[in-house]
C-alpha cells in the first residue's frame, strides 16, 4: 500500500489527460483517414510508403527494444511434454489449470462501447501520438504471445494433449488483447496489420528454458503492469482518459493465469531451475527482463507521466510486486544484486580450468 501510495506524483511536464491544456477543440480534429501501420521486417524503415489498396500505410522503426515475435525448438518441446519421457509433469495440475482456462472468464469482458472514440477525440497535442505509440506497442507484445501460443498448441497436439488445449486457449486470450488494442488505434484512425507483421517480421529464436524464463517473466510482469495501472486510476478518476484502462483489472487476471501455467511447466523441468548454469541463466533473464522494461519506460515518461503515474516508482512498484510473489527468483535478484554491490579484489591471473565448476555459482 505504501508503494502505491507513493506512485501518486503531480504530473507538470506534458500535462496530463484530465488538463485542459491537452484536449482541445474538436474543431482542430484531423481529417478521419484510416491508415494501415506496418513494422519494417528489418532496421531501417520505410516511412510514408504508400501501397495499393488504397489505404495509407506506414512503416514503424524497429529498435532494440521493440517487442519481438519468438520461435523456438518446438522438437525439444515435444520431448518436453512427453509423459513417458518426463516424469515430472503433473497432469492432474495440468487438467486443473485446462479447467480453468476453459472456464473462459473474460469471454464478454472486451466489449467496446461509444466513450473509447469520444476519449480518443478529446486526446489532442504530444499525448496524441503517446497514446497511438502505447497502443502499439501493446498490440504486437500481445499478438507476439498469441503467435507463438498458437504454434505450441498445434505442435504439442499429439505429445500432451492437455499442455496443447492449454496453449491454444492462451492464444485465444492473447489474440483477444491483441483484438482490442487494434480496436483501440481504430478510435485514432489506424490500425495495424497483424497479418503483414505475422509474414513479414523477424522472428527471435530462443531455446524452450529461456522460452519459459521470459514468457513466466513478461506474463507476471503484466499482470503487475495492469494492475498498477487499474488501481492507480481508479483511486485518481481525473486521470482517466481513455476507457481501455478501465479493463485492466479483468484483464490481467489472464495474464496472471498464464504465468501460473507456466509456473507449472517449470516445476515440470527441475533441470531448468535447479543447476547451477539454470540459475545463472534465471537471473539473466530476470535481470534483463527488468532491465528491458525500465528502459522501454524511461523512454516513455510522458506516457505515464499522461496518466499520472510516476515512471521510475511504478517500475519499481511492479518489480517489488513481482519478486514478492516469486521467492525464488527474488532470491535469485537479490543475490545478484549482493553480487553486483561486492568489493572487487584486484587479482592477477586465474586459471579457470582449475576451479570446480559448483564454485562459479
Ligand atoms: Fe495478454
Ligand atoms: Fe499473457
Amino acid at each position: 500500500m505504501a508503494t502505491e501510495m507513493a506512485l501518486l506524483k503531480p504530473v507538470t511536464k506534458i500535462g496530463y489527460c484530465g488538463s485542459a491544456t491537452i484536449a482541445t477543440a474538436r474543431t482542430n480534429l484531423p481529417r478521419r483517414v484510416s491508415t494501415v501501420i506496418r513494422m519494417s521486417a528489418a532496421t531501417g524503415t520505410n516511412p510514408g510508403k504508400t501501397t495499393g489498396g488504397g489505404k495509407n500505410k506506414k512503416a514503424i522503426k524497429e529498435t532494440l527494444l521493440a517487442p519481438r515475435f519468438y520461435t523456438t525448438d518446438f522438437d525439444e518441446m515435444e520431448q518436453l511434454f512427453n509423459v513417458e519421457m518426463n516424469k515430472n509433469l503433473n497432469e492432474a495440475e495440468f487438467e486443473a489449470l485446462l479447467q480453468e482456462f476453459k472456464t473462459d472468464y473474460n469471454q464478454t469482458h472486451f466489449v467496446r462501447n461509444k466513450e473509447f472514440k469520444e476519449a480518443a477525440d478529446e486526446i489532442q497535442g504530444p499525448l496524441r501520438q503517446i497514446f497511438v505509440e502505447f497502443l502499439e506497442r501493446s498490440c504486437t507484445a500481445e499478438f507476439s504471445g498469441f503467435l507463438l501460443y498458437k504454434e505450441l498448441g498445434r505442435r504439442l497436439k499429439k505429445t500432451n494433449p492437455v499442455v496443447a488445449e492449454i496453449f491454444s486457449l492462451m492464444s485465444r486470450d492473447e489474440a483477444r488483447h491483441a483484438g482490442f488494442l487494434n480496436k483501440g488505434l481504430s478510435d485514432f484512425n489506424l490500425a495495424l496489420d497483424l497479418g503483414f507483421l505475422t509474414k513479414a517480421r523477424k522472428y527471435t529464436f530462443f531455446k524452450p528454458k529461456f522460452i519459459f524464463y521470459a514468457t513466466y517473466l513478461s506474463e507476471k510482469i503484466g499482470y503487475w503492469r495492469y494492475i498498477t495501472i487499474y488501481r492507480h486510476l481508479k483511486a485518481n478518476p481525473q486521470y482517466q482518459c481513455y476507457p481501455i484502462f478501465k479493463y485492466f483489472e479483468n484483464w490481467c487476471q489472464d495474464e496472471n493465469r498464464h504465468g501460473d501455467f507456466f509456473s507449472a511447466l517449470m516445476k515440470a523441468q527441475p533441470q531448468f531451475l535447479n543447476d547451477w548454469k539454470a540459475k545463472l541463466w534465471a537471473r539473466f533473464f530476470c535481470l534483463s527482463v527488468y532491465v528491458t522494461m525500465y528502459l522501454n519506460d524511461t523512454q516513455r515518461t510522458a506516457f505515464y507521466e499522461g496518466i499520472g503515474l510516476d515512471t521510475k516508482e511504478f517500475d519499481m512498484h511492479v518489480i517489488i510486486e513481482n519478486l514478492k510473489r516469486i521467492p525464488h527468483i527474488a532470491a535469485l535478484v537479490s543475490e545478484l544484486l549482493a553480487a553486483y554491490m561486492m568489493k572487487p579484489i584486484e587479482s592477477g591471473s586465474v586459471d579457470i580450468a582449475e576451479l570446480d565448476p559448483q564454485l562459479v555459482y
